[in-house]
């Protein structure tokens, strides 16, 4: 029998720091938590996570999805260009693309290591987490030079972009980031972020339309630009499609490999089992996955009214999908709070699942194993530097991985 919580608060600082005793309380509401003042459905439980993300056809992901976060405002063109973006993204990140980047990703990953270690203690998420991100995504779009320190600003400040005119208005979808940024000039916006904002915009502008001999091994970059050759898309929506890619690119890999690295400093034991070889790498990084989801929730919108387990639904609603939550589901993982490096199947919602899942997951797990094997490979042993340091998480409450982590490489 389901037991009732009177409210559970999901949007609380506390909620931002550990989700997960939260998460709980909403499995063992029952299928769906209606939230008593705003009215929003979560859904926290696996089967109901998987059903929704799996069915694209009833639930749209234009609140969350490519729609929000790549498209300019033109509803009528939005699911014709959609869908269009979709393939070309897609087959810009396929399996024969992602493995000819191997020798870089691994090379790159080995580099940043080396450089990381040099220092004596490190802070991991900007000298050893971001780096190899940065450089994915540079190659992609023909960026040339160490970009990890910019990416890692204009990431933010598209991410706070994205979170203000959430707030300024919720239910708005299919508005492109640039046309966000004008909308939100009105209201006030930290000095700082509009400063982020312009730098990023005017170099992505004077990328994507005075440099196009460069992109001949930019492969990202040159789909872009067949693209919006083909389908009349200007600067402003190229610049759109490059800010939103850059973001899923760089935030999720970045914090995959902090939560990576804070495990493995915390249980020496793991970095040893990594050493054993590539399997045992990528079920480490799979429970990493599942443990730590760095993205804890999608949105979708209901696009006809239906029913989930029961939970009846009306069109234009918008559902909140607690993945974090449904990847800690006793229901389908044993000891779901516990981590397990050899879990094996797990069958893990990280990565959303079905037609709108994600296109990087390669590509991310790719560069994530790269740069724990150069880790286990070049340091002695790891640990944390700062040990009793509490720990801080995003304000993005549909983000985790810590925002900072000292970390140094003990001696014998
Ligand atoms: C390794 C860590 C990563 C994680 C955990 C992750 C997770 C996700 C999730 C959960 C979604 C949303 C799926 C949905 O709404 O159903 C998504 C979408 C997306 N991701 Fe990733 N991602 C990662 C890396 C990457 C990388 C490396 C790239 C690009 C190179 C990328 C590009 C995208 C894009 C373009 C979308 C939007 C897809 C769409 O709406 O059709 N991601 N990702």
């Amino acid at each position: 029998m389901a037991i009732l919580e009177r409210s559970i608060d999901l949007t609380s600082e506390s909620v931002r720091q550990d989700p997960f005793p939260a998460y709980e309380k909403v499995r063992r509401h029952g299928p769906v938590y209606v939230d008593p003042t705003s009215g929003k459905k979560y859904f926290g439980r696996y089967a109901e996570v998987r059903e929704i993300l799996t069915d694209a056809d009833t639930f749209s992901s234009k609140v969350s999805g490519v729609e929000r976060t790549f498209m300019g405002a033109d509803e009528d063109l939005a699911s014709v260009r959609i869908k269009a973006i979709r393939a070309m993204v897609r087959a810009a990140l396929s399996t024969k693309k992602v493995g000819a980047l191997e020798g870089f990703i691994s090379s790159a990953a080995d580099h940043a290591v080396r450089s990381a270690l040099c220092q004596p203690v490190f802070e991991c998420r900007s000298a050893l987490s971001a780096v190899v991100p940065a450089g994915a995504i540079g190659m992609m779009f023909g960026i040339e030079g160490d970009n990890t320190e910019r990416f890692m600003r204009w990431t933010e400040a598209v991410l706070l972009l994205g979170r203000k005119a959430r707030r300024a208005n919720p239910t708005q979808p299919g508005l492109g980031l640039l046309t966000r940024l004008r909308t939100m000039r009105r209201t006030l916006m930290p000095t700082r972020m509009e400063a982020n904002l312009s730098e990023c915009i005017a170099f992505m502008r004077e990328h994507f339309t005075q440099r196009k001999s460069q992109y001949v091994d930019a492969w990202v970059a040159e789909s872009m630009l067949t693209y919006a050759e083909a389908n009349e898309l200007d600067a402003e929506g190229m610049i759109d499609i490059a800010l939103g890619f850059m973001v899923a690119a760089a935030e999720s890999t970045t914090s995959l490999v902090t939560s990576s690295v804070l495990i493995l400093a915390r249980k020496p034991e793991l970095q040893e089992y990594i050493r054993t070889g590539d399997h045992a790498t990528t079920l480490f990084v799979d429970e990493v996955l599942r443990y730590e989801s760095p993205v804890q929730r999608r949105q979708r919108a209901v696009r006809s009214d239906c029913e989930v387990s029961g939970v009846p639904m009306k069109r234009g609603e918008i559902v909140t999908l607690l993945i974090g939550s449904a990847n800690r589901d006793l229901e389908v993982f044993a000891h779901a709070d516990r981590f397990d490096h050899e879990r094996n199947p797990n069958p893990h919602l990280a990565f959303g699942m079905g037609p709108r899942s994600c296109p990087g997951s390669q590509l991310g797990r790719l560069e994530v194993c790269a740069v724990l094997k150069a880790l286990v490979q070049q340091a002695k042993r790891l640990e944390l530097a700062r040990p009793s340091e509490p720990l801080r998480y995003p304000s993005y409450i549909s983000l985790r991985g810590p925002r900072e982590l000292y970390v140094q490489s003990a001696a014998e």
